[in-house]
């Protein structure tokens, strides 16, 4: 019996759940959230979509943690989304609060799940969601590399007219406009991007991959779901079907690309367990300075949440 629970049953829970159960891997699936009925709605609603679209997870909607139980992968996506002009660390002092407070209570009724982290501002949140609940690391894994390296993919498929399948990526750093799309690990169905594509529309598709986000916020008033959900329901299945795959996931450096005590995005091995492999990149020079440069900006907000006490 495998159990999944999603915390928060906004946009991007919502969505998340919802493409989960479409993966029909799960027994079970609990969508928790504070506001009213919200969760207990949507997951009917999912839940009575199962004939239609031939899968038997069953969702089940609630406010109370006792039937979050048991659970073996909890996905975090509690916390208020940005709004026009905001950053994604405006949001630390109210999120920091509700991600410490959501990972105590999960804790008190699941000894030992995979947390995959998704509020934001995401780096941070990871940091606080591994430090509150005391689990090993490789347990606690922030989505954010999967989305951003997607939109990059999305963006090249456009410039090049062939399918975002064809397109390999990788992406590092933090869930900021300080990451670091790296052209040098970007292909076509093997083919090196820079053979297909002009170094100035390179430049400007990557330009655009780091503020994707806001582009989005820009235009809907609200931050994505579509891709965010999905993402988050792609790790959590990556880990189910104990799949090894590799993704690009925010996880604790310690040591690798010279970095320690920094939550980043980072190329990983994803399996049973969690996190099997953090996989180290032959960064030239200029990569590594953009690395270093992402990882302090995370560092400094992880500084302001310990200066919250929480
Ligand atoms: P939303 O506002 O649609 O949903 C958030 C839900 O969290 C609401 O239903 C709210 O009632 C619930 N909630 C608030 N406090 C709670 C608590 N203490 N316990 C349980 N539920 C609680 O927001 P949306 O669009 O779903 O975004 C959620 C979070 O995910 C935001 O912080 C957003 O910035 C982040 N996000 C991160 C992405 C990433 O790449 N890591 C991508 C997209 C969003
Ligand atoms: C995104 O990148 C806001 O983090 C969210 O869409």
């Amino acid at each position: 019996m495998s159990k999944v629970t999603v915390i928060g049953a906004g946009n991007v829970g919502a969505t998340c759940a919802n493409v989960l159960a479409h993966q029909d891997i799960v027994n079970e699936i609990v969508m928790l959230d504070i506001a009213g009925d919200l969760a207990k709605g949507k997951a009917l609603d999912t839940w009575q979509q199962a004939p239609i679209d031939d899968y038997s997870t069953r969702v089940i909607g609630t406010s109370d943690y006792a039937d979050t139980a048991g659970s073996d992968i909890v996905i975090l996506t509690a916390g208020v989304p940005r709004k026009p002009g905001m950053s994604r660390d405006d949001l630390i002092t109210i999120n920091a609060k509700i991600v410490s407070g959501v990972t105590k209570s999960i804790l008190e009724h699941s000894k030992d799940p995979i947390l995959i982290v998704v509020s934001n501002p995401l780096d941070v949140m990871t940091y606080a969601a591994q430090k509150t609940s005391g689990l090993p690391t490789a347990k606690v894994i922030g989505m954010a590399g999967i989305l951003d390296t997607a939109r990059y993919r999305a963006f090249l498929a456009d410039a090049l007219q062939v399918s975002p399948k064809d397109i390999q990526a990788v992406l590092l750093g933090g869930h900021g406009d300080t990451m670091v799309p790296l052209p040098r690990y970007t292909t076509v169905s093997g083919i090196p991007v820079t053979e297909l594509i002009d170094t100035e529309t390179l430049n400007k598709i990557m330009e655009r991959t780091k503020v994707g986000g806001g582009e989005l916020v820009k235009l809907m008033g609200t931050s994505a779901w579509y891709a965010p959900g999905a993402a988050a329901a792609q790790m959590a299945t990556a880990i189910l079907k104990d799949e090894n795959r590799i993704f690009p996931c925010c996880i604790k450096m310690e040591g690798q690309h010279g970095l320690r005590d920094v939550y980043v995005g980072v190329p990983v091995k994803l399996g049973a367990g969690g996190v099997k492999q953090v996989i180290e990149l032959k960064l030239n020079e200029d990569e590594m300075a953009l690395l270093n440069a992402s990882a302090q900006a995370v560092k400094s907000v992880m500084d302001a949440y310990d200066a919250l006490g929480l």
